[in-house]
């Protein structure tokens, strides 16, 4: 039998928003199905604010709500503000259209209000479902891969009014995304999923500087048409000289070595004309992490 999840132990919190970041295929939406409980687990215990998913199913839907990315929602031939009704009424939620109109407002959709569905763009077609994921004021909300084919100022937006939701409500939000950069930007915690395994988990912050011995850095040195082909009195460094520029390349053993290199070129005469240090990204750290557990198997 294939496990689509093994293992999985992890807990949220209120106040945070928790990445799963996993390529394709890692067991992301299966893990937010049986959490919404559409999919029941063949094993293991799961508590939704704390409701027992299979239990206590009823309770648990009361309290979540989840938006797909890449997916419609809800009826084309209604107009917006006629889809936010539709789901409000579903939830019997009393003197909804304050709420809608709040929503609309929001999510900058007040001039799509009465426009049918089916003719917003992707953009605005995301932005509907994230408010009808909002309708039932969650307490823990569910995104899997909200922003999943977005373009930049749409991803942006959504990921914006997620954050300032969380954190001015306290609620919880499970979001899952291959989008390195979108759980660095906005997650508090973040887990990488692979293969059904949880193979790290903790702060972007704290994963990144896990993997901190690989920072290096990139220092341009003016060079007056004259090649540098070593400084003396440094080891380690990888020169290339291009257009009057002599790129010095450096692996940093720890955070205070850029401003001793920095220093030491600046007092033997050379003249900087850039400094960039390449940090860490969660990308980094995802390739380290899965290939490490890669090495596992194979042991
Ligand atoms: N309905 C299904 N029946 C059988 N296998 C499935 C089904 N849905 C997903 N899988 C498999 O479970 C694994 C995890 O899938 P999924 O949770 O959709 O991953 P992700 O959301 O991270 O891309 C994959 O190997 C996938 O092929
Ligand atoms: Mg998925």
């Amino acid at each position: 039998m294939i496990k689509a999840l093994d293992n999985i132990n992890l807990t949220i919190k209120e106040g945070e928003i928790f990445g799963l970041l996993g390529a394709n295929g890692a067991g992301k939406t299966t893990l937010v199905k049986i959490l919404s409980t559409l999919l029941l687990p063949t094993d293991g215990k799961a508590y939704v604010h704390g409701y027992d998913v299979v239990e206590e199913a009823d309770n648990v839907r009361r309290v979540i709500n989840l938006v797909s990315g890449g997916e419609t929602p809800g009826y084309g031939i209604l107009t917006v503000r006629e889809n936010l009704w539709f789901f409000s009424q579903i939830y019997g939620i009393p003197n909804a259209k304050d709420e809608i109109d709040r929503l609309l407002r929001d999510m900058e959709l007040e001039e799509y209000a009465d426009i049918r569905m089916h003719k917003l763009s992707t953009g605005y077609k995301q932005r509907l479902n994230l408010a009808r994921g909002f309708i039932n004021d969650p307490q823990i909300l569910f995104l899997d891969e909200p922003t999943l084919g977005l373009d930049v100022l749409n991803a942006k937006h959504i990921r914006n009014y997620v954050r300032d939701w969380v954190k001015n409500s306290n609620k919880s939000v499970l979001l899952t995304t291959h989008y390195m950069a979108e759980a660095d930007e906005i997650c508090d915690r973040v887990a990488i999923i692979f293969k059904g395994k949880i193979i790290a988990c903790d702060t972007p912050k704290r994963l990144k500087e896990s993997i901190a011995d690989k920072t290096s850095a990139v220092i341009e040195i003016k060079n007056n048409g004259i090649k540098i082909d070593r400084i003396d009195g440094m080891e380690g460094l990888a020169l290339e000289n291009h257009d009057g520029i002599t790129r010095v390349k450096v692996l940093l053993d720890e955070q205070s070595s850029i401003s001793r290199l920095v220093s030491y070129l600046t007092n033997n005469g050379y003249n900087i004309s850039s400094i960039k240090m390449n940090e860490p990204t969660l990308e980094d750290v995802y390739i380290k992490y899965v290939g490490m557990s890669l090495d596992d198997k194979q042991s």
